[in-house]
């Protein structure tokens, strides 16, 4: 399967892409097997997602879920963002090869990760609420 327009059109001009200096929340994550790491910066107005950015070393389907991930999210609430599925990013791509699915899956883990971060720094255990993030292996998430 080749991939989509949808996903060729995100990896050409991916939304969203950069750093937040005063970011609420950041994550990262990173699939020791393909070596990929993506970065996620949320800013959290409320309980919106007022700004997210991201940086993503990694192959163009990384880069493409990243950035559909990052719009999927701007805007929405802390509660709304956590219930992004990777399969939800994978659609609204229409589609991706089976071998890049993982890299989906890195997105969603990416933003669920940057929330992780925001709670932690507000005193609060996130594991209950976003749940177990995998952790990178030793040195496979170190940019
Ligand atoms: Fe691993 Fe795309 S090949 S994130």
């Amino acid at each position: 399967m080749a991939y989509s327009e949808k996903v060729m059109e995100h990896f050409a001009n991916p939304r969203n892409v950069g750093e937040i200096p005063d970011a609420d929340g950041v994550g990262e994550v990173g699939n020791p097997k393909c070596g990929d790491i993506m970065r996620m910066y949320i800013k959290v107005t409320g309980n919106v997602i007022s700004d997210v950015k991201f940086k993503t070393f990694g192959c163009g389907a990384a880069i493409a879920t990243s950035s559909m991930a990052t719009e999927m999210v701007k805007g929405k609430t802390i509660e709304e963002a956590l219930k992004l599925t990777n399969k939800a990013v994978m659609e609204a791509l229409d589609g991706l090869p089976a071998v890049k699915v993982h890299c989906s899956v890195l997105a969603e883990q990416a933003i669920k990760s940057a929330v992780s971060d925001y709670y932690r720094k507000r005193g609060i255990d996130p594991t209950p609420i976003v749940g177990e993030i995998p952790e990178c292996e030793e040195g496979a998430c170190s940019l």
